[in-house]
């Protein structure tokens, strides 16, 4: 504990005497101060807070990008680039060569409602952890180990709220894209991915402290993320995310009542 709270103000230190100290390691570690850069996505977050992606949380060109997603976490340099270029039009300016954590922050851009850790912008802040609504959602990830049946039912718990209570209620099927991808993440990250499975105390961890979970034994995966990895984790997650069952074989299920009686109309 001691010992963190030093490192900590070390890296404090070091972080407003060079705000891209050192390209980032991963036990240099301080949150973002009062004229940092800091948005709705907890890894970018993260980056930035280890000082893989700039401290102040600007700048971030295709080259700080790929440098801190392939080095940090391990993602091929193919898939960093991709991630990059589609995040690029959060930077309003035409032709830009680079986006702040802060243009993250535009609503319905790339930041969008139903967030599982974040309030909708029509309630407020729409970039800083909520943890009452990450609590909404941790109440659905309902074992030690996360599969992508949990983690579907967090985020569809989360639309479900926003639909009922939010008129402004706003989400895509580019959205869903997205949405699926970032529920994807925390598998490829911190999890097993052939299992599609994630320990859910690393991922609360990194949500909660937006730093990567190298006290609690997390290494980054042994091969790079591929961009057949993400699809497939995607993919996963989009199955899961429906309310409907396989068909079941049961007699009392073959049995048709009144319930299934619209069935029959012409
Ligand atoms: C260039 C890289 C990336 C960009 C530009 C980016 C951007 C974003 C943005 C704009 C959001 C907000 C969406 C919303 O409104 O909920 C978001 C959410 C999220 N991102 Fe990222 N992201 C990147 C990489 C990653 C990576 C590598 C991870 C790995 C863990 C990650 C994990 C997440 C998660 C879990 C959320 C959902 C947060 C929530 O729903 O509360 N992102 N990201």
């Amino acid at each position: 504990m001691k010992l963190s709270a030093i490192s900590t103000t070390l890296a404090a230190t070091l972080v407003s005497a060079n705000p891209n100290y050192g390209r980032g390691s991963l036990d240099e570690w301080a949150p973002g101060g009062p004229d940092d850069f800091r948005g709705p996505c907890p890894m970018m977050n993260t980056l930035a807070n280890h000082g893989f992606l700039p401290h102040d949380g600007g700048n971030i060109t295709l080259e700080n990008a790929v440098y801190a997603l392939t080095t940090a976490l391990n993602f091929n340099e193919s898939v960093a680039t991709l991630m990059w270029q589609q995040a690029i039009i959060a930077n309003p300016e035409p032709n830009a060569t680079f986006f702040t954590l802060d243009n993250l922050n535009r609503h319905n851009v790339l930041e969008h409602d139903a967030s599982i850790s974040r309030s909708d912008a029509f309630f407020g802040n729409n970039h800083v952890l909520n943890q009452t609504i990450f609590d909404t959602t941790t109440a659905f990830w309902t074992g030690d180990i996360l599969d992508v049946t949990m983690l579907a039912n967090g985020k569809m718990a989360r639309q479900l709220a926003s639909k009922a209570f939010n008129p402004n209620y706003t989400f895509t099927s580019t959205t869903e894209a997205f949405s699926l991808g970032e529920m994807g993440a925390p598998i490829l990250i911190f999890g097993d991915i052939p299992a599609g499975t994630v320990n859910k105390t690393l991922v609360t961890y990194f949500f909660e402290n937006e730093r990567l979970p190298v006290e609690l034994g997390w290494t980054k995966q042994a091969s790079p993320i591929n961009l057949d990895q993400v699809s497939a984790t995607s993919a996963s997650l989009s199955k899961a995310a429906s309310l409907l069952t396989n068909s079941t074989t049961s007699a009392a299920a073959r049995h048709r009542d009144l319930h299934a009686g619209f069935m029959f109309e012409s």
